[in-house]
């Protein structure tokens, strides 16, 4: 088992509430609903496939569910996806986001959020390369990792020329950067806001 995979396995098989998010990120919701949500009627919906990556708890798993997308999860803690099992039946699989189970141009969409990041620094471009596999021609990826500031977990940092050359085999990439402060002022986050279409 990888370092970063038994890490997570301890977070979600305790008892803590913490890291179990409930609630969905602002930025998958605006990501989604200014792409599909907006552009798609409700009887349409369920025919577009979108996939969680490193889908954790299920946050946002359950807002595209409830747009009405046919929306699958992937997450390497099996404590996570069995949480999932009895909403998401056969949607969600244990897998590691590196070799991910689905064909080739499977999906439409695909959502990252804060997953990726807690990866090892070589894994990075292997994680990016099967996204473009999995999506289909101008699907579109969204991602958010973080540049800078520690959070406790294994984490990788790629800087902007790398995290280009990660994602070199898109045809559009688009780039912005989200900061926030804790300890009042004193530790700096810096996250990229990500968004690449096939
Ligand atoms: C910060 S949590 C985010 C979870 C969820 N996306 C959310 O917004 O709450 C990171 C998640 O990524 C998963 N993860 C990290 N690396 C992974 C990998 N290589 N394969 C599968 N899951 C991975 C972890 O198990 C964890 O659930």
């Amino acid at each position: 088992m990888k370092a970063n995979q038994v890490e997570w396995e301890k977070v979600y098989s305790d008892d803590s509430i913490f890291h179990k998010n409930e609630f969905p990120s602002e930025l998958i919701i605006q990501f989604v609903r200014r792409n599909y949500t907006s552009k798609i009627v409700p009887e349409n919906r369920g025919g577009v496939k979108a996939l969680d990556i490193g889908c954790g708890w299920g946050n946002n798993l359950k807002f595209v569910k409830q747009d009405g997308f046919d929306v699958f999860g992937i997450d390497f803690s099996v404590s996570a996806i069995e949480s999932l099992k009895s909403n998401f039946g056969d949607k969600v699989v244990v897998g590691d986001i590196s070799n991910m189970p689905f064909e080739n141009k499977y999906f439409e969409f695909c959502f990252d959020k804060s997953a990726i990041q807690h990866n090892i620094k070589e894994d990075i471009p292997k994680i990016h390369e099967e996204i473009f596999r999995i999506l289909k021609p101008n699907g579109k990826f969204f991602s958010t990792m973080l540049v800078e500031g520690s959070n406790g977990f294994i984490t990788g940092y790629l800087n902007e020329e790398e995290l280009k050359d990660s994602l070199k085999k898109f045809k559009e990439i688009k780039i912005d950067y989200i900061t926030r402060t804790e300890n009042n002022g004193r530790d700096k986050l810096t996250a990229y806001i990500i968004e690449a279409t096939k």
